[in-house]
């Protein structure tokens, strides 16, 4: 299969991950046959040195004319103090590509067991999906300042909850058959809202368990019993709170993947992670959020689930022969820096 794919590396560690998911990107290529045409264009920090703006013309074009995009990640403290902020570049991006829902997995890799804060039996068979409302909400609605009163507008229409709720169910579908809706009803009339339309959309998805839950109760019960998760959807803001929560039970940010998609097979793939500014240029990051998020793209924009499962093998190898980068480290393992892991990885496949 031919596919084109803009690569934005972008900032810090996003250059040196970037790498990896190229070398992986390649060894599929080759095992199974296709023609994957990449190629590189900045955002962010590297795209205002170079042209004065966090979202070149030529670099949005060429996400618009790609099949997918990958990116690595934005911002360092180089830009702290610009006129122009790199994180813009990206905000602008997502709304420009129209990616209204945003994919989050987080399973447990028994080879990072140890790294966990939580105790090895809580979270030994997490492996959850948040998919969170992306362009909508609270960060979207109308905002006013007085001296001394503030306000933000937390606004939802109906058809924004009802595309992001039916991607859950179609992925919850494919899982466990679980779908967890989050949100406060007892007190926000959109989270009312929000829980009516998830009603209605139940009635259409009944192979699937449906369940509501307030968000405090959720980011309670997702670290006493994460593996009472399969799907959690929600809205932009919980969402966010309720991810980074998430990426918690691993122990790392470093491996988590995430995908942004509309309605067609486009999709936007970036690691959790930002650009890490004080690792950046050790060649010390992991590799493996970014390499994850090239895997999600394969499966989720061109159906190739064979590929997928060929670098998610590649990486569950990796970790359980040992091979960790700095932030996986145990005292039980020797520590390989970015390069090596991509290496192994790519020896696998
Ligand atoms: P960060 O995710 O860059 O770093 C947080 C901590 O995690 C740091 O200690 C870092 O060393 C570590 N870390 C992050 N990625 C890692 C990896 N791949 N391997 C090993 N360790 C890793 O978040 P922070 O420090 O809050 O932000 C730094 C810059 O990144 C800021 O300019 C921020 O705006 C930007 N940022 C960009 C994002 C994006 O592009 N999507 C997301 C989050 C932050
Ligand atoms: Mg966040």
């Amino acid at each position: 299969m031919k596919k084109t794919i803009a690569l934005l590396p972008g900032d810090g560690v996003g250059q040196e991950v970037m790498r990896g998911a190229v070398h992986v990107l390649r060894s599929i290529e080759k095992r199974f046959g296709h023609d994957f045409d990449l190629k590189e264009f900045p955002i962010g920090g590297t795209a205002i040195d170079l042209t004065g703006s966090p979202l070149p013309n030529d670099t949005l074009r060429a996400c618009q004319n790609s099949d997918a995009v990958l990116l690595g990640a934005v911002g360092g403290p180089r830009w702290d103090h610009s006129k122009m902020r790199p994180e813009d570049g990206l905000l602008q991006l997502r709304k420009e590509l129209g990616v209204y829902v945003n994919l989050r997995p987080v399973q447990s890799m028994s080879a990072l067991l140890e790294r966990s804060p939580l105790k090895s039996e809580i979270v030994k068979d997490t492996d959850l999906l948040i998919v969170r409302e992306l362009t909508g909400g609270i960060y979207f609605g109308e905002k006013k300042r007085d001296v001394d009163r503030a306000e933000d507008a937390l606004v939802y229409h109906k058809f924004e909850i009802e595309r992001t709720v039916r991607r859950a169910y179609e992925q919850a579908r494919k899982r466990k058959g679980k779908l967890t809706s989050v949100d406060k009803a007892n007190v926000l009339e959109s989270s009312k809202l929000w829980r009516s339309t998830v009603s209605e959309l139940a009635t259409e998805y009944r192979d699937v368990v449906t369940e509501h839950l307030l968000v405090d109760h959720a980011a309670m019960k997702l670290i006493l019993k994460p593996a009472h998760f399969d799907v959690i959807v929600t809205e932009n803001m919980f969402g966010d709170i309720l991810s980074d929560e998430a990426s918690v039970l691993l122990g790392t940010i470093g491996v988590l993947p995430s995908a942004s998609l509309r309605d067609d097979d486009f999709g936007l793939y970036e690691p959790v992670h930002g650009s890490a500014p004080d690792i950046s240029g050790t060649d010390s990051a992991n590799p493996i959020g970014m390499i994850m998020s090239a895997a999600m793209m394969l499966k989720l924009s061109f159906h190739m689930h064979e590929e997928y499962e060929a670098v998610e093998r590649a990486v569950r190898e990796v970790l359980n022969a040992g091979y960790r980068t700095a932030d996986m480290r145990t005292s039980r393992f020797q520590s390989v820096s970015t390069s090596q892991l991509i290496d192994q990885v790519v020896y696998r496949i």
